[in-house]
């Protein structure tokens, strides 16, 4: 079925409701108007009716030729009404002139009300009343021409014929175009939708200042456009940081092969090569790997399982590869871990990565004879973790952006140890997917304390 655009609808079921109400106020004030003529003659002719059935009672003893020069004296005094009388022979006592002109039968059945009726094409309204005088009844009849009202009334029916619809064709006219200003918005709102695209998503809706719907409407488009503008960007941030972190070991490994063959040379000279090839070719797949798991995180495809675990031996797991690390840096490594069980509810190995990464950065970022410390206790309902140690430390200038993906404050430093920017923004989302938090505090040539929270699983502790 063919929809019509807003406005079109607006309009005809604002011709149509209104095209109701005007017929049936049309059609309730012609009735009022005729019932309240048909009160006013009535009356009349009640009034008249009374006036002839006094007289009557008054005269009939005089006799019949009497009560017919009365009735006559005083037909001309109601100057000219209608006016005839009968008795129960149906012999007319008085006809006035007036009436016998319609021909109004006399023996009519005698009734409180009166009716209408058309008489040579004029409507009559007649009161037919049965009047007692003495031993004599005699049927009353007074009468009212309508025509004239009847005029007067259609004249007002044609009125209203004609005035309806042109004030229905005006209000429809006048609604199409209030529709049209009203929407006039919307369609420049359209417009610019339209023409956004991915190569202009900082573009912004026009929104207008008129404090309703669809300032609020264009509101919620443009935050949602900002959104949309921000996620986009670190998408193509984010493409190109990995690319970029991709070709520099390829273009390396690349190079070293290329120069190993250029000349013969010693099997030593070959084995170097390739060990150091090696260990690029180990490092690149670990970034393959931190980015494939980011984008999986990314599309949702990435779901951990939470399951009730004993954070204290992922702790311990962890704490076991840290202090071999910091060994190897000659780094002091300390553990503060409780003997008893700390419950949480997760996912072991994403939760023993997220430590790893803590500690991992933490002996990476302290030079020779510093201090790296892990503890775990609980606090508050939560498994509170924490990582300090006394290395360089993260200036405040810093300290928002270290989450980010490939965000290093020392890129030389952290490429010499092998980092590309990952690790946090692995760890922080290994936490948020356990409904924890992850903070850090740090002081530049001081060191940093990263602290880990966890709400503890209830019923197992
Ligand atoms: N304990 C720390 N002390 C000082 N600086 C730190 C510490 N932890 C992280 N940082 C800073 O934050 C940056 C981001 O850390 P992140 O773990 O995300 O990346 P990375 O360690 O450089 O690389 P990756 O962990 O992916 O191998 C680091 O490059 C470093 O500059
Ligand atoms: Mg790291």
């Amino acid at each position: 079925m063919k929809s019509f655009p807003i406005r079109v609808r607006l309009t005809a079921w604002y011709f149509v409701v209104l095209a109701v109400i005007l017929s049936l106020f049309g059609l309730i004030a012609y009735f009022a108007m005729r019932s309240s003529i048909h009160r006013t003659v009535d009356e009349e002719l009640r009034t008249r009716m009374e006036g002839v059935r006094q007289l009557m009672e008054r005269t009939a003893r005089y006799g019949a030729e009497d009560l017919q020069r009365e009735l006559r004296e005083h037909s001309v005094l109601m100057e000219g009404a209608l006016l005839q009388v009968s008795d129960q022979q149906g012999n007319w006592l008085y006809r006035s002139a007036s009436l016998s002109r319609y021909e109004v039968p006399g023996l009519q059945a005698a009734s409180t009300q009166p009716s209408t009726f058309v008489f040579r094409d004029v409507p009559l309204r007649v009161l037919s009343v049965e009047v007692n005088v003495g031993d004599q009844s005699y049927l009353v009849q007074v009468a009212d021409e309508l025509d004239d009202f009847y005029d007067a009334l259609h004249r007002f029916g044609t009125l209203l014929l004609v005035c309806i619809p042109v004030l229905l064709l005006c209000a429809a006219a006048g609604g199409y175009w209030m529709s049209r200003r009203a929407l006039a918005p919307v369609d420049q709102i359209t417009q610019t939708a339209r023409s956004i695209s991915v190569q202009n998503l900082s573009s912004r809706l026009v929104v207008p200042q008129t404090r309703d719907e669809l300032q609020r409407l264009s509101e919620t488009l443009n935050s949602m456009l900002e959104r949309l503008d921000a996620a986009f960007k670190k998408i193509v941030q984010f493409t190109a940081d990995a690319s970029h972190e991709l070709r520099t070991p390829v273009a390396v490994m690349r190079t070293r092969a290329e120069l190993s063959l250029r000349k013969a040379r010693s099997a030593n000279e070959y084995r170097d090569t390739v060990a150091q090839n090696h260990a690029d070719l180990e490092r690149t797949s670990y970034l393959i790997e931190k980015l494939m798991l980011l984008a999986r995180a990314d599309s949702g495809a990435e779901t951990l399982q939470l399951i009730p675990v004993n954070v204290t031996e992922i702790v311990r797991e962890a704490c076991d590869q840290g202090s071999a690390l910091a060994e190897a840096k000659q780094v002091a490594f300390r553990e503060q871990i409780p003997n008893h069980p700390v419950w949480i509810k997760g996912d072991p190995h994403a939760l023993h990565r997220l430590f790893l990464i803590l500690i991992d950065n933490a002996v990476k970022y302290t030079p020779t004879s510093g201090r790296v410390e892990v503890s775990l206790k609980e606090s508050d309902g939560s498994a509170v973790g924490e990582v300090r140690d006394t290395g360089i430390g993260i200036g405040a200038e810093d300290l928002p952006s270290i989450f980010e993906r490939f965000y290093r404050v020392d890129k030389a430093r952290s490429r010499e140890s092998g980092g590309v920017g990952l690790g946090l923004s692995i760890g922080r989302w290994i936490a948020e997917a356990h409904a924890g938090t992850i903070e850090v505090q740090s002081s530049p040539g001081h060191g940093s304390i990263f602290q880990v929270r966890f709400p503890l699983a209830k019923g197992n502790n």
